[in-house]
Protein backbone atom coordinates (compact mmCIF):
# COMPACT_ATOMS: atom_id res chain seq x y z
CA UNK A 1 0.00 0.00 0.00
CA UNK A 2 1.39 3.65 -0.97
CA UNK A 3 0.04 7.18 0.33
CA UNK A 4 -0.27 10.20 -2.53
CA UNK A 5 -0.44 13.28 -1.39
CA UNK A 6 -3.37 15.33 -3.39
CA UNK A 7 -4.58 18.99 -2.87
CA UNK A 8 -7.80 20.62 -4.54
CA UNK A 9 -6.42 24.25 -5.03
CA UNK A 10 -8.02 27.43 -4.05
CA UNK A 11 -10.38 27.57 -7.21
CA UNK A 12 -11.30 24.22 -7.04
CA UNK A 13 -12.35 24.58 -3.39
CA UNK A 14 -13.72 28.01 -4.69
CA UNK A 15 -16.07 26.43 -7.34
CA UNK A 16 -17.41 23.99 -4.65
CA UNK A 17 -15.27 21.46 -6.59
CA UNK A 18 -14.14 19.54 -3.08
CA UNK A 19 -16.98 16.88 -3.26
CA UNK A 20 -16.64 15.49 -6.98
CA UNK A 21 -12.95 15.44 -6.67
CA UNK A 22 -13.13 13.25 -3.52
CA UNK A 23 -15.96 11.40 -5.16
CA UNK A 24 -13.61 10.58 -7.82
CA UNK A 25 -10.80 8.91 -5.41
CA UNK A 26 -13.48 7.09 -3.54
CA UNK A 27 -14.99 5.21 -6.91
CA UNK A 28 -11.61 4.38 -8.00
CA UNK A 29 -10.79 2.56 -4.90
CA UNK A 30 -8.49 4.76 -2.84
CA UNK A 31 -9.04 4.91 0.71
CA UNK A 32 -8.83 8.55 2.69
CA UNK A 33 -6.49 8.95 5.45
CA UNK A 34 -6.29 12.15 6.32
CA UNK A 35 -7.95 15.31 5.14
CA UNK A 36 -7.47 19.02 6.21
CA UNK A 37 -8.89 22.50 5.00
CA UNK A 38 -6.40 25.04 5.10
CA UNK A 39 -5.20 28.42 4.13
CA UNK A 40 -1.69 28.23 3.60
CA UNK A 41 1.28 30.97 3.76
CA UNK A 42 3.65 32.29 0.82
CA UNK A 43 6.33 30.10 3.00
CA UNK A 44 4.84 26.96 2.74
CA UNK A 45 3.34 27.35 -0.91
CA UNK A 46 7.09 28.07 -1.93
CA UNK A 47 8.35 24.82 0.08
CA UNK A 48 5.68 22.93 -1.82
CA UNK A 49 6.62 23.87 -4.97
CA UNK A 50 10.19 24.37 -4.35
CA UNK A 51 11.55 22.36 -7.76
CA UNK A 52 10.17 24.93 -9.62
CA UNK A 53 11.37 28.13 -7.71
CA UNK A 54 13.39 29.09 -11.14
CA UNK A 55 10.35 28.72 -13.48
CA UNK A 56 8.93 32.19 -14.36
CA UNK A 57 5.43 31.73 -13.31
CA UNK A 58 6.42 30.56 -9.59
CA UNK A 59 5.68 34.06 -8.63
CA UNK A 60 1.86 33.87 -10.06
CA UNK A 61 1.91 30.32 -8.72
CA UNK A 62 2.51 31.05 -5.58
CA UNK A 63 -0.32 33.93 -5.56
CA UNK A 64 -2.52 31.65 -6.97
CA UNK A 65 -1.85 28.96 -4.27
CA UNK A 66 -2.39 31.42 -1.76
CA UNK A 67 -5.42 33.37 -2.89
CA UNK A 68 -7.80 31.34 -0.50
CA UNK A 69 -8.11 27.76 1.35
CA UNK A 70 -7.09 24.41 -0.15
CA UNK A 71 -7.98 21.33 1.13
CA UNK A 72 -5.05 19.14 1.40
CA UNK A 73 -5.64 15.16 1.63
CA UNK A 74 -3.53 11.94 1.95
CA UNK A 75 -4.92 8.85 -0.40
CA UNK A 76 -4.00 5.60 0.19
CA UNK A 77 -3.90 2.28 -2.13
CA UNK A 78 -2.20 0.36 -4.48
CA UNK A 79 0.27 2.56 -6.58
CA UNK A 80 -1.54 5.62 -5.35
CA UNK A 81 1.27 7.68 -6.95
CA UNK A 82 0.70 6.38 -10.44
CA UNK A 83 -3.39 6.00 -9.88
CA UNK A 84 -3.91 9.21 -8.47
CA UNK A 85 -1.93 10.98 -11.63
CA UNK A 86 -3.57 8.89 -13.98
CA UNK A 87 -7.06 10.19 -12.07
CA UNK A 88 -6.03 14.14 -12.03
CA UNK A 89 -4.70 13.93 -15.97
CA UNK A 90 -1.88 15.93 -17.31
CA UNK A 91 -0.67 19.62 -16.40
CA UNK A 92 -2.70 21.16 -19.12
CA UNK A 93 -6.05 21.22 -18.98
CA UNK A 94 -5.46 21.26 -22.87
CA UNK A 95 -4.08 18.23 -22.71
CA UNK A 96 -6.02 16.34 -20.19
CA UNK A 97 -8.36 13.83 -21.52
CA UNK A 98 -12.14 13.62 -20.86
CA UNK A 99 -12.82 11.71 -17.69
CA UNK A 100 -9.99 12.82 -15.96
CA UNK A 101 -10.09 15.52 -13.33
CA UNK A 102 -8.32 18.54 -14.83
CA UNK A 103 -9.73 16.88 -18.62
CA UNK A 104 -13.64 17.56 -16.85
CA UNK A 105 -13.16 20.21 -14.72
CA UNK A 106 -10.16 22.90 -15.81
CA UNK A 107 -9.54 25.00 -19.08
CA UNK A 108 -6.11 26.72 -17.86
CA UNK A 109 -2.32 25.30 -16.56
CA UNK A 110 -2.44 28.07 -14.24
CA UNK A 111 -6.15 27.12 -12.72
CA UNK A 112 -5.33 23.32 -12.76
CA UNK A 113 -7.65 22.49 -9.65
CA UNK A 114 -5.69 20.06 -8.15
CA UNK A 115 -2.26 18.81 -7.28
CA UNK A 116 -0.92 15.18 -6.87
CA UNK A 117 1.96 13.98 -5.96
CA UNK A 118 4.80 13.09 -9.29
CA UNK A 119 6.62 10.26 -7.00
CA UNK A 120 6.93 8.44 -3.94
CA UNK A 121 9.79 10.65 -2.71
CA UNK A 122 7.60 13.90 -3.29
CA UNK A 123 4.44 12.45 -1.26
CA UNK A 124 6.35 11.38 1.43
CA UNK A 125 8.22 15.15 1.79
CA UNK A 126 4.62 16.68 0.76
CA UNK A 127 2.71 14.17 3.53
CA UNK A 128 5.80 15.52 6.19
CA UNK A 129 5.15 19.65 4.98
CA UNK A 130 1.65 19.67 5.33
CA UNK A 131 0.72 16.98 8.09
CA UNK A 132 4.12 16.77 9.48
CA UNK A 133 2.74 18.21 12.98
CA UNK A 134 -0.37 15.34 12.76
CA UNK A 135 1.22 12.00 11.96
CA UNK A 136 -0.67 10.34 9.25
CA UNK A 137 -1.26 6.97 9.77
CA UNK A 138 -0.09 4.20 8.09
CA UNK A 139 -2.87 2.00 8.16
CA UNK A 140 -5.89 4.31 7.96
CA UNK A 141 -7.82 0.97 7.67
CA UNK A 142 -7.36 0.71 11.37
CA UNK A 143 -9.42 3.79 11.87
CA UNK A 144 -12.48 2.20 10.17
CA UNK A 145 -12.68 -1.24 11.65
CA UNK A 146 -14.51 -0.31 14.52
CA UNK A 147 -17.00 0.72 12.68
CA UNK A 148 -17.78 -2.84 11.32
P1 LIG B 1 4.26 20.69 -12.40
O1 LIG B 1 4.84 20.15 -11.14
O2 LIG B 1 5.12 20.74 -13.62
O3 LIG B 1 2.92 19.89 -12.82
P2 LIG B 1 1.91 18.98 -11.97
O4 LIG B 1 1.05 19.89 -11.15
O5 LIG B 1 1.08 18.26 -13.03
O6 LIG B 1 2.74 18.04 -11.15
O7 LIG B 1 3.75 22.18 -12.15
C1 LIG B 1 3.14 22.54 -10.94
C2 LIG B 1 2.06 23.55 -11.20
O8 LIG B 1 2.63 24.73 -11.75
C3 LIG B 1 1.03 23.09 -12.22
O9 LIG B 1 0.03 22.28 -11.66
C4 LIG B 1 0.50 24.39 -12.74
C5 LIG B 1 1.68 25.35 -12.62
N1 LIG B 1 2.30 25.57 -13.95
C6 LIG B 1 2.05 26.77 -14.60
O10 LIG B 1 1.31 27.63 -14.10
N2 LIG B 1 2.64 26.99 -15.84
C7 LIG B 1 3.43 26.06 -16.43
O11 LIG B 1 3.93 26.30 -17.56
C8 LIG B 1 3.67 24.81 -15.74
C9 LIG B 1 4.57 23.75 -16.34
C10 LIG B 1 3.09 24.61 -14.50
Amino acid sequence: MEQTFVMVKPDGVRRGLIGPIIARFEQKGFTLAAIELLRIDRLLAEQHYSDLRTKPFFGELVDYLTSGPVCAMVWQGEHAVENARALIGKTNPVEASTGTIRGDFAMDIAGNIVHGSDSAASAAREIGLFFGKQPVSSHPLDLYASEQ
